[in-house]
């Protein structure tokens, strides 16, 4: 079973290998023949000391006397093996090291398009982490072995050639190679299978380390409000702990397989320099032959080590090749369609759902197969604001996913002025409707960057108008550096509701025909909430951005107030729909919802606890703007 199993890494292993041979070819034959160069030269230098010893050394100490002619001829061919296995080196590191970071710059650009063609809901079932070590250590980890695969199979053709020489020199002597060569080989075999189970244990452990590194400073804030310090601390040291014991377990190995991999090669010398003493008497092989083959041991070793290294890498190379494909190949990717809707002077855009069904692709942490949205039917009209509320965990989020084709629906249909969504281009689409999400994303870069996204015709004046819409425009022009100001990592030098308030300018700049709001202005002032969403329902191409149809999660009553049409939903059904005042009138959970909502934001608002845009909900706003 267990050699059964380590076969098939073999045999997978150099299918990996090949096909890095394939990508690269031309970059794999300059380091094969540097490395085909260094091993000859291994060789022929072996056959060159044993001709300086036993041609000019020796005569010179029994005769007290040498011809400089041959000394500057053993100096010249000493100096000439010396340049060639230097040159033979350097394009065998030089190929190695292309061909390796190339892989690796290839697959880390193939893994990460990938990510980005892959629908949500492959998102869904992956974590960040994974995502991660799948661009960075498994690609690394499937190239490892080209690193000393070109002097490997440098080595095989020099092995080969020893034996040749070997034989051309002496029978009994080429029998003492036949030993030792293939006890080299077994032995390195034995080293790298005893290595890989280990090195592959060494390899998960840091993941993991990092893993937990990574959770600990990215949860930063909640390790220290929770005073969760000593226990993070301490989960952090006991993995550290078992990747160091790995690590010794990996360094213990290598001390007793080491100096066997040293000794092996010096009994060959051993053997050789007995039975060479013994074929000397009889005469058969010269002084010159003797310390050749002797010199020839010596100087093999070491190369010989590189067949065991390519051998050790195989296994995780073949993990981490799994790995990659996993995400090369993976299916589900939502295919575009080829329609596209006219924008010039279009106007805003109608969303239907018909009869639609979704439920989330099965994961480890949600029980498989249950439904989430069912029989979800309803009309956002062109030029509309349709609200949409309900519960926590009804599928807000998950209708917003479907109206702007994050995800497909199982069955029904998503139409967009009547066309199925999956009929339009990715470039009609991304240009006619737009997602702010309900968690607010800000790349690390300037406000602008993160605004103009550098789409075609998002000038500045596009992004001041988006801003003043989102209502951002103040604190963006109170900015040190206005729209070049640097906006941290995740945007975290801004107060939530800024962060908020940039996403839907990112929105808004690229105008589009159909705007939706996942919950996207909840840490705003209710006030300026409602003051943006009466400009977007108002705004004209005059004031830079053309108005568009909303779809808009909310809960506050001065924003559902504004909505033309409220869209009740619970658990994934639309259980009712119509004004906000009917639905106050009509629907007991309406009200519930909507009540408990507001006195949450009383009390919150009497706490004065809003991230920015500090103002005291006005007692009686709910009643000014309702109706
Ligand atoms: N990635 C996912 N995989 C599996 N189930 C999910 C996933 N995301 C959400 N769900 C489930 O789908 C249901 C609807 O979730 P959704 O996020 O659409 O709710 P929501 O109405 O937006 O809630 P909230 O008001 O809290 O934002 C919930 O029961 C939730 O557990
Ligand atoms: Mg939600």
């Amino acid at each position: 079973m267990a050699s059964k199993t380590s076969r098939d890494v073999l045999s997978r292993g150099l299918g990996v290998l090949r096909q890095a041979i394939r990508e690269q070819p031309r970059i794999f034959s300059v380091a094969v023949v540097g490395s085909v160069l260094f091993g000859g030269m291994i060789i022929v230098s072996a056959r060159v000391v044993g001709s300086v010893i036993g041609d000019v050394a020796l005569p010179a100490i029994e005769r007290g006397e040498v011809g400089a002619g041959t000394l500057a001829l053993a100096a010249t061919a000493l100096f000439g093996i010396s340049v060639l296995r230097v040159a033979g080196i350097f394009g065998r590191r030089l190929g190695a090291g292309y061909m390796q970071y190339r892989l690796q710059a290839s697959y880390r650009r193939r893994v990460t398009r990938r990510y980005l063609e892959l629908p949500l809901s492959w998102h869904h079932r992956n974590s960040t982490g994974t995502l991660l070590s799948n661009a960075n250590s498994d690609v690394e980890a499937a190239w490892y072995p080209i690193a000393p695969l070109p002097f490997a199979v440098g080595t095989l053709v020099m092995l080969v050639g020893a034996i040749v020489s070997l034989f051309a020199t002496d029978w009994a002597l080429a029998l003492v190679g036949l030993a030792v060569f293939p006890a080299l080989f077994a032995l390195n075999v034995v080293y790298s299978r005893r290595m890989a189970p280990r090195q592959a244990r060494a390899q998960r452990l840091r993941a993991e380390v990092s893993g937990i590194a990574h959770e600990s400073f990215d949860g930063a804030l909640v390790v220290k409000t929770m005073g969760r310090e000593a226990q993070e601390t301490a989960r952090f040291a006991g993995r550290a702990g078992e990747l160091r014991d790995s690590l010794i377990a990996v360094g213990r190995l290598r001390g007793i397989f080491d100096p066997l991999l040293e000794t092996l090669p010096s009994l060959g010398t051993l053997a050789v320099l007995v039975v060479g003493a013994f074929r000397l008497r009889q005469g058969a092989i010269s002084v010159t032959e003797l310390v050749s083959v002797a010199f020839l041991f010596t100087v093999l070793a070491f190369p010989v080590r590189a067949i065991g290294w390519v051998l050790a890498e195989l296994p995780r190379s073949v993990a981490g090749w799994d790995r990659v494909r996993r995400v090369l190949d993976a299916t589900g990717e939502m295919p575009y369609g080829q329609r596209v809707l006219d924008r010039a002077g279009a106007g805003p855009a109608t969303l239907t759902f018909d009869d639609v069904h979704y439920s989330y692709p099965p994961a480890e942490a949600h029980p498989p197969g249950a439904q989430v949205l069912g029989e979800v039917g309803f009309t956002v009209p062109a030029g509309r604001t349709v609200a949409l509320v309900g519960p926590t965990g009804a599928g807000k989020s998950t209708i917003a996913s479907l109206a702007v084709r994050l995800v497909d629906p199982d069955s029904g249909t998503v139409c967009l002025d009547g066309v199925d969504v999956r009929e339009l281009t990715s470039a009609s689409l991304a240009g006619t409707v737009a997602l702010v999400a309900q968690v607010p994303f800000i790349f690390d870069d300037t406000v602008r960057a993160n605004i103009a996204l550098d789409r075609p015709g998002v000038d500045d004046e596009v992004v001041w108008a988006a801003l003043r819409l989102a209502e951002a425009d103040g604190f963006v022009a109170a900015l040190p550096d206005g729209l070049d100001t640097m906006v941290g990592e995740r945007g975290t030098s801004l107060s939530g509701g800024q962060r908020q308030r940039l996403t839907l300018a990112r929105a808004l700049a690229g105008r589009p025909r159909l705007l939706v709001l996942d919950d996207a202005t909840s840490a705003v002032d209710p006030r300026v909430e409602a003051a943006i969403l009466a400009g977007l329902r108002s705004s004209t191409s005059a004031a830079g951005v053309p108005a568009a149809s909303i779809l808009v999660v909310a809960y506050r009553r001065a924003t559902i107030a504004l909505a033309d049409e409220v869209i009740y939903v619970e658990q994934g059904r639309v259980v009712a729909r119509g004004t906000h005042s009917e639905l106050l009138a009509t629907v007991p959970g309406y009200v519930d919802l909507v009540t408990a909502y507001e006195q949450a934001e009383v009390e919150r608002a009497q706490e004065s606890s809003y991230g920015d845009d500090v103002a005291p909900l006005p007692s009686g706003l709910e009643i000014e703007v309702d109706r």
